[in-house]
């Protein structure tokens, strides 16, 4: 076995140099040689921390070398930038059409990058037929919609923005069609979404909701405080945050989303763009996120300027010829720079893992917390020692820092499954497979109970999938 040590992440360097579990092994010239490097792309480096670093992508753009050189190097999550909006999904009425979303999606999946699902509801970008409907037709086509498309990317997208751009400047709903078929659109659209992909988180997106004064920016808070008092479903909140200048990235930006972080939902920066790309404003952007325990990860709009909705203003981090600008070496040090994962876990977000072959659950031995303790099957209970959480860097969290990891970075048949300190490898990342599986993205193996065993003390390894009860996985809040 040849253990896959990546070369840029340290953690996975001290994980060598300190552990004492017998499988290990790496070598000398890995070990040594590159112990005080930091992740030398994006997407690793806001994986240290559990976040994801992303971008919108075009599909059109997909078969542009340059480009995909790019986005596979540095990003760990995609947003299609138009394929999956309502006039590309459904260009007639009750037709869909998801051939362009999907392969950005496809794309996305099989590099382990995460995919967001944009947008859901909106007042631009509508199909013709819908922009001539009206009242009730309108809503339940709105809705009709809602739930096709979430129903389609089920197990695809992590999270969705259900709603996007609702408000004026001043605060009051933006006088939409969709407002006028009744106030309650949004949270009708939400509760539709919930019912169609009951995992995906979801999101409420908006321009110019940086500043916390706003009348704009409150009125979003008093929409999220209110529906979550009345149990409306709401996950996050996304800020665009399309600058024009370092002089409109708003000096109480990192209060802004903790504001909304203490509504009780998850808050990411979206759509991240800024004129001439001033290095202080993407470097202070950058840091309000990682700040902010609940801010789980920023996406760009677009990778270079010459891809950029806005490419006379150069707002990206990458000249239209590929080059890295001065504003990613500072977005770079800020996420190298973080390491903490994104949050305590929001209480009753925790589960157990249940086999379905056993019915028993992953256990840490003891609750022993040591680094390269072996996981094992165990009759399930509510200890912390079972207690799961899912971030979004893909790691399966358990005592609030320690992350199920393939043990030594190994990716063969037979590799432990221990725990050990998040450090956002891709050994210590996980697809949860709509089938049931968990596969690692680094290994492509999955979560296997060793020798088919179902009983107590049957210790986890990774084994190539093949769907038996043994690989396959049930959350249980
Ligand atoms: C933009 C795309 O980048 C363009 O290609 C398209 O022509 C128009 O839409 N807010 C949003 C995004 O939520 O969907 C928009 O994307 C930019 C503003």
């Amino acid at each position: 076995m040849t253990p896959q040590v990546r070369p840029t992440n340290r953690r996975i360097r001290t994980l060598a140099l300190s552990a004492t579990v017998g499988a290990l092994v790496v070598t000398g010239a890995v070990m040594f040689t590159n112990t005080a490097a930091a992740a030398t792309t994006l997407g690793a480096a806001a994986a240290q921390s559990g976040r994801y670093f992303g971008t919108a992508v075009a599909g059109g753009r997909l078969g542009d070398g340059a480009y995909t050189t790019i986005l596979n190097r540095e990003f760990n999550q995609v947003t299609a930038e138009n394929e999956m909006k309502m006039d590309a999904t459904e260009p007639n009425q009750n037709q869909f059409n998801f051939a362009a979303g999907d392969q950005i999606a496809n794309y996305a999946r099989q590099r382990g990058m995460l995919v967001k699902g944009h947008t859901l509801a909106w007042h631009a970008q509508q199909p013709n037929w819908m922009r001539n409907l009206s009242g009730s037709a309108l809503r339940s086509a709105m809705l009709n919609h809602v739930r096709q498309v979430a129903a389609h990317y089920r197990g695809i997208v992590f999270g969705w923005d259900v709603v996007n751009e609702a408000f004026e400047e001043n605060g009051s709903r933006r006088q939409s069609n969709l407002q006028q078929t009744g106030n309650d659109w949004i949270e009708a659209a939400f509760r539709e979404a919930r019912s169609a992909d009951p995992n995906a988180k979801l999101c409420y997106n908006d321009f110019n909701i940086d500043n916390a004064t706003s009348a704009k920016t409150q009125a979003v808070v008093n929409m999220v405080r209110d529906f979550k008092q009345r149990g409306v479903p709401i996950d996050c909140v996304g800020l665009q945050s399309h600058f024009t200048g370092g002089s409109n990235y708003p000096s109480n930006y990192r209060t802004t989303l903790q504001n909304f972080a203490n509504l009780g939902v998850d808050v990411q920066i979206t759509e991240l763009d800024i004129r001439n790309a001033p290095v202080d404003a993407y470097r202070n952007v950058t840091a309000d996120c990682m700040a902010v325990p609940r801010c789980t990860g920023i996406t760009v709009w677009g990778i270079r300027d010459s891809d950029s909705w806005r490419s006379g203003e150069s707002p990206l981090l990458f000249t239209s010829s590929g080059a890295k600008k001065p504003a990613y070496d500072a977005v770079l040090n800020v996420l190298n720079s973080t390491t903490t994962p994104p949050s305590s876990p929001p209480p009753g977000s925790a589960f157990n893992l249940v086999g379905s072959g056993s019915g028993r659950c992953v256990d840490v031995p003891n609750s022993n917390t040591a680094n390269g303790t072996r996981v094992q099957l165990w009759d399930c209970h509510s200890g912390s020692n079972q207690r799961w959480t899912y971030t979004a860097g893909r790691q399966l969290m358990v005592f609030g820092s320690k992350c199920l990891d393939a043990n030594g970075a190994g990716a063969g048949n037979g590799t432990a499954i221990i725990i050990w300190d998040c450090h956002g490898g891709t050994n210590q990342q996980w697809n949860l497979n709509s089938n049931g599986t968990i596969s690692g993205v680094q290994s492509g193996r999955c979560l296997d109970a060793a020798a088919n065993g179902t009983a107590n003390g049957t210790q986890l390894q990774l084994w190539d999938c093949h769907s038996g009860s043994n690989q396959i996985w049930t959350r249980r809040s």
